[in-house]
């Protein structure tokens, strides 16, 4: 009896020695301190004395803030969640970690928030990798200049504005004038191009970003992008990481090598996200009431778009940022600093929205510094001097509207004017392969359509697109792969466009 139980206590401990030799004792310490207020978004910390800038902070309930304002006896934490059960007295801990996120391939087609989590109904995303969100931009030495084209299938930019890889062009305008509009039809156009889209929203509704959604799955192009994003609602310390983070998750794609295009829509809710934080932190605030380093915390974003050399993997990411004026006013504060670090900018126009003239490009205020060394060269027989004669056009008819008698030439250059503004309209989610656009920009510039009545120049386009896309099938081939127009090209253009056009006339009524 005795003996059966000391066996079996025996038998308890090895058991227990050998369960002990499998673990290992760790002692993890936590410096420790204490919440001692709590505002909307942000905490004030007492006792972390050690603590870093832009370390992860571990707050009641697995809450994390992020270390932000480190004054002499306390620290400024920027809630990463809803802070409702936050209350002052609960404890807080530093992590040792700074801010990162999942990037890789899994992204691909998902909706994640600006901290990368799921926020679609496809369960977990299955990466491997974590990489920080605040990451030093490429340095020079890695950098090669912009010549490859990123086509957006819209006439009046690819033509007139072109957008290179690894550029940065702003799109800038009024509310509802069509800037998100431009940067969808942008990615709806990469289709099959190879390109990775991440769309990051910033301050928007969510309906607003369902409803995108909902597009780029109706135009199969979900499947090459990805959506990062933080709505209004959330707290402004994760409406301001957020392009940081997609900026991540992006570059991850162009640093293997692809070709990588980001929106920022928009960084107006960015700039005041940003504004609402530094004040909540009473950091001084400058113009227009935003902190004085609102220009740093833009051009470290946007200076991390770029085309990197061939021996870096000759990826790029090219970056269009939106950016929303009050009344067209482009030379406010944050309009501006966005103009002076992009290579560009895309202006909206509410008149011509108004007027139906979609999209609203207004051509004499928009620019692409250095779009224009990475254009196809089949657009360079027709954007050189469609630019200017549009720009002549659009002075002259603001002259002609006081009723002024006009010369000949006038005259002609009204009608011809009126024709290519009919031609650079164009339906949203519609993108238009290349040597269409080239077909029917050549029509107009050449004033070919000039005894087209306006109402009909539409049906005479469409004759045209379908005629050249059949007819010249080589020739729409070359033009897309980037070769020139050489004269015989033109001359078969020219043929097939003069049929079509005396078709339409015999047509007319
Ligand atoms: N080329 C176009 N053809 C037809 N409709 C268009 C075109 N471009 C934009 N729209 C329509 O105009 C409206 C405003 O466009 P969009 O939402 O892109 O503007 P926004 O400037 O991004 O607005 P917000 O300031 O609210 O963000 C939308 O209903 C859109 O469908
Ligand atoms: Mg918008």
């Amino acid at each position: 009896m005795k003996e059966s139980l000391h066996a079996s206590v025996r038998l308890t401990l090895d058991i227990v020695a050998q369960v002990l030799a499998g673990t290992r004792a760790e002692l993890v310490t936590h410096e420790v301190g204490r919440v001692i207020s709590v505002g909307p978004g942000v905490a004030r910390v007492r006792g972390l004395a050690g603590v870093q800038a832009e370390e992860l902070v571990g707050l009641h309930g697995g809450l994390l803030g992020m270390a932000y304002n480190l004054d002499p006896d306390e620290v400024g934490v920027v809630l990463l969640g809803a802070g409702n059960a936050l209350v002052a007295g609960s404890f807080a801990h530093r992590t040792g970690r700074i801010l990162d996120v999942p990037v890789g391939g899994a992204l691909l087609g998902r909706v994640v928030g600006a901290l990368g989590n799921p926020l679609d109904e496809l369960g977990p995303v299955r990466t491997r990798e974590r990489r920080p969100v605040e990451r030093p931009a490429p340095p020079i030495l890695h950098r090669a200049p912009v010549t490859r084209p990123l086509q957006t299938g819209l006439k009046v930019i690819d033509s007139l504005l072109p957008i290179g890889r690894g550029q940065r062009e702003l799109i800038l305008g009024d509310r509802q004038t069509g800037k998100t509009a431009i940067a969808l039809d942008t990615i709806l156009n990469q289709r099959g191009r190879n390109v990775v889209c991440v769309y990051c929203s910033i301050g928007q509704r969510t309906s607003e970003v369902a409803e995108l959604l909902t597009h780029l799955r109706r135009h199969d192009a979900l499947g090459y992008s990805i959506i990062v994003t933080a709505s209004g609602d959330e707290p402004p310390g994760v409406q301001y990481i957020a392009p940081y983070a997609a900026t991540t998750i992006a570059e991850y794609f162009m640093e293997q090598g692809r070709d990588v295009l980001i929106v920022y829509d928009d960084l107006t809710r960015h700039a005041r996200a940003y504004r609402e934080l530094s004040l909540l932190m009473r950091r001084p605030p400058g113009r227009e009431a935003y902190p004085g380093d609102i220009f740093y915390v833009h051009s470290r974003l946007l200076e991390r778009a770029t085309q990197l050399r061939a021996e870096r993997g000759g990826g790029s990411l090219t970056a269009l940022p939106i950016a929303e004026t009050q009344s067209q006013n482009i030379s406010a504060y944050i309009p501006t600093n966005l103009i002076s670090i992009t290579d560009g900018q895309i202006v909206l126009s509410p008149t011509q929205f108004r007027k139906g003239i979609l999209p609203a490009v207004d051509v004499g205020r928009s620019v692409s510094r250095v779009g224009g060394k990475a254009q196809l060269p089949c657009y360079r027989a027709v954007a050189g001097e469609l630019r200017l004669s549009y720009t002549q056009f659009e002075e002259l008819e603001v002259f002609a509207r006081f009723g002024t008698r006009l010369d000949e030439a006038s005259v002609a250059t009204l009608e011809r004017g009126r024709r290519v503004r009919e031609v650079l309209r164009q339906q949203q989610y519609r993108p238009m392969p290349v040597a269409e656009q080239v077909a029917v920009l050549m029509t107009a510039g050449e004033g070919l359509l000039n005894a087209v009545p306006v109402e009909q120049v539409a049906r005479v386009e469409q004759a045209i697109r379908t005629a050249v896309t059949r007819q010249l099938p080589k020739i729409c081939q070359r033009m897309e792969s980037g070769e020139p127009l050489v004269d015989e090209d033109r001359a078969e253009l020219l043929r097939v466009i003069g049929t079509v056009l005396t078709v339409a006339k015999k047509a007319a009524p």
